[in-house]
């Protein structure tokens, strides 16, 4: 018997979206917060035309990409590292920063994969309570201790969807010491743009790194091209630790299409909201809590964990698969993606009935 790594071996694998549609059903995912719409038509053309080159590797600065990057952000091209999906942003981070003498520390209910990636380097996760959903600047200072190297924010929360400031975040950066590595996550930055708070200025003083990631606004989930902006000094031990040949040719080509495509991008942000705005005033009107959300999805809580899971496996009998929320300690909580409008019309027609149903 070959045998894992004792830590290794005790772990469970991260946890992706379930889903086996009964048979004869249409399967309606509304569970990985993927983009309702494919990925602009420049991004495909761009994608198929780089494929021609296939039988050479890829860039491994990502060179032409970080260019635009470094346009459209106004932030310097050579502090810009470029994943295969944020996820491996995430992972690198903390291989390179944190390891079994010391803590990585998110908010209670933070994106899973900050924890699965302390573990898998064996760093103990600590968590700071949130405040009906929302992040605690002061829970995190409180819950630093001598020996937290990284902590982890994801702005706006994925699953939370909720929004931390940027007043509140330059005082969680003044409140770290300048050996812990403050991560914020903008994996759905693009939806709150609007809202004129960027955070990439942060980054010049060497303690704090910015995330974001094609998979969202752009639409290229499948491509897996994840970004952030680095200090210096990090962002080289990140090379260290990361795959050197990470995203693929047509990967590559399609972000930087995509981002070169602001408008179809915004029109999908607008799309998106709209649905998304839609969908949560019908769930209230039926008596359903539903937070504010700054994302491509709404967070749904029950009265209890046993409402959402019943609520949960009515959804999976009709097909439609939103996401269950136990693994981000909110156990009586959905997530629901937005969808195209047809899918997110039969989840709330579901969800009407079923909360109508309660009433009587
Ligand atoms: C907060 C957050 N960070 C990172 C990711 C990972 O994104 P990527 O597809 O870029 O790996 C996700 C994906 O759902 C997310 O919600």
């Amino acid at each position: 018997m070959i045998s894992p790594v004792a830590h290794i071996a005790s772990m469970s694998p991260y946890a992706l979206a379930q889903l086996n549609a009964p048979e004869v059903k249409r399967l309606i995912s509304l569970s990985q917060n993927e983009s309702p719409r494919p990925p602009s038509p420049l991004a495909i053309e761009a994608g198929a035309q780089a494929l021609k080159a296939g039988h050479l590797y890829p860039d491994p600065d990502w060179g032409e990409l970080r260019l635009a990057l470094s346009g459209l952000h106004g932030i310097p091209a050579e502090g810009i590292l470029c994943g295969n999906g944020s996820m491996e942003l995430i992972a690198c981070l903390v291989q390179a920063f944190a390891d079994e003498q010391n803590a990585v520390l998110a908010p209670q209910h933070a994106y899973p994969f900050f924890r699965t990636a302390a573990q898998l380097v064996q760093a103990r996760f600590d968590v700071a309570p949130e405040c009906d959903g929302r992040v605690s600047v002061d829970a995190l200072l409180a819950a630093v201790r001598p020996d937290t190297r990284i902590v982890f924010v994801a702005n706006p929360g994925n699953p939370t969807g909720t929004r931390i400031s940027r007043a509140d975040l330059v005082r969680l950066r003044e409140g770290l010491s300048g050996d812990t590595l403050l991560v914020i996550d903008e994996a759905y930055g693009e939806f709150a743009d609007h809202l004129g708070e960027p955070m990439f200025d942060l980054v010049e003083h060497g303690d704090t790194v910015v995330l974001r990631t094609f998979s969202k606004a752009y639409g290229l989930a499948g491509m897996r091209v994840g970004w952030g902006l680095f200090p210096a000094e990090i962002a080289g031990e990140i090379r260290k630790v990361m795959n050197p040949n990470n995203i693929s040719l047509a990967g590559q080509a399609a972000a930087k299409a995509a981002l070169l495509d602001q408008g179809y991008m915004r029109a999908t942000c607008q799309k998106t909201v709209r649905l998304r705005d839609g969908l949560r005033q019908r769930l209230m009107q039926a008596g359903l809590d539903v937070p504010e959300s700054f994302t491509n999805f709404i967070l749904i809580r029950f009265a209890s964990p046993e409402k959402a899971h019943r609520a949960d496996e009515a959804l999976r009998a009709e097909g439609v698969f939103l996401r269950p929320q136990g693994g981000a300690g909110l156990a009586d909580c959905l997530r629901a993606t937005i969808g195209v409008a047809v899918d997110i019309d039969i989840a709330a027609g579901i969800l009407e009935r079923r909360a109508e149903g309660e009433k009587t």
